[in-house]
């Protein structure tokens, strides 16, 4: 496991791993060439599960398990204190099974973060003996206020050594959703969620949902680099016929944005945002947040990226004369 981390990194740093296309360019903000307000004034924090974020930003969960792992959460979790915004570990799997890789993930402890995210896998709710025990090891190891579960079956699907047997895990994310005390997120990792997955967990306890749509990171895209690198000819290939597999980021929001409201649930929309003006679009379709990857993992400069992400939020809410975020939510949006 330790290798496919590795793996992963260096695949997604080294190589491009992106949807072939980025559906954000699907939606355009309607230019209000009268904004009649002050950018200077312009509000973009935000209330999460209860925290207060100057941004609504989070660094998607992405990594640990590895020496590196602690390295990158490290850098990410300074620019989270720094900006005051929301951060996610990778999957937390390998510091459950093994304690020598906590700190891999535990680092994050040491900032002032205003909500972290604890992560595990769908898959593994179904091989762990007490699930609902390891979620609660997993929040505990970096203080989380609350805990993503993450659904990546078009990854396992594509990935050599993945696990393909998904029978039983609607019943698992209910019951730890029910026996956590912090918020449970579902999370999905690339390929989207519809409305017939939202109507399946409607009754559990779940209070936030990560669309993880399509458009940016395509897991099938990176599975298909390691089979090739194995010499694993049909994995390659099936990886990249599912390449640009999933709901779309945007249109995920479409689907579920309005059930989410009605439920109370937050939606947080990750899956191809490159700045700020994606994030802005991400607030007007629905979402409460956005959440980035790839941006922030592949960059020069995170402090760079990070101030380019706020200029360019606040321009596409200047340019549509949006005070706050409230407004943002109502502002008119076209699809092209
Ligand atoms: C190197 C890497 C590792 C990732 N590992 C995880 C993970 O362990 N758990 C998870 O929920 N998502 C994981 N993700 C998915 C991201 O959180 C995010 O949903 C996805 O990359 C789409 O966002 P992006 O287009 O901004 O990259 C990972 C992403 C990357 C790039």
């Amino acid at each position: 496991m330790k290798n496919r981390k590795k793996e992963h990194l260096k695949i997604v740093i080294g190589e491009d791993v992106r949807h072939s296309y980025n559906y954000w360019d699907d939606f355009m903000l309607v230019h209000d060439a009268l904004p009649e307000i002050n950018m200077n004034e312009i509000d973009i924090s935000t209330q999460i599960f209860g925290k207060k974020l100057n941004a609504p930003l989070i660094i998607a969960g992405m990594t640990g398990g590895i020496k590196e792992a602690k390295i990158i959460n490290e850098e990410l979790a300074k620019i989270a204190e720094k900006y005051s915004i929301g951060m996610g570990v990778g999957s937390q799997r390998a510091g459950i099974e093994n304690k020598d890789v906590v700190d891999s993930y535990s680092i994050i402890k040491k900032y002032n973060i205003p909500l972290k995210i604890a992560n595990v896998g769908a898959p593994q709710l179904l091989e762990w003996n007490d699930p609902v025990e390891k979620c609660n090891e997993a929040i505990e190891m970096i203080d989380a206020d609350a805990l993503a579960i993450h659904l990546n079956f078009l990854q396992e699907v594509i990935q050599p050594e993945g696990e393909r047997n998904a029978r039983g895990c609607i019943d698992e994310i209910k019951e730890v959703s029910e026996s956590i005390t912090k918020p449970v997120i579902i999370k999905e990792t690339g390929a989207g969620i519809s409305r017939k997955v939202f109507e399946k967990i409607a009754d559990s306890s779940i209070v936030g949902i990560d669309v993880g749509g399509a458009g940016g990171t395509s897991f099938s895209a990176v599975e298909a680099y390691r089979a090739k690198k194995i010499k694993n000819k049909i994995q390659e290939e099936l990886g990249k016929i599912f390449w640009d597999w999933g709901i779309p980021t945007p249109y995920s929001l479409i689907e579920i944005a309005d059930l989410c409201r009605d439920a109370g649930i937050t939606l947080i929309a990750t899956g191809g945002i490159r700045h700020g003006l994606d994030v802005a679009k991400a607030i007007a379709l629905g979402a409460d947040s956005a959440g980035v990857a790839n941006a922030f993992l592949t960059c020069d400069s995170l402090n760079d990226t990070m101030e380019i992400f706020l200029k360019s939020l606040k321009a596409g809410m200047f340019l549509t004369g949006c005070k706050n975020l409230d407004e943002l939510r109502e502002v008119e949006i076209w699809s092209l």
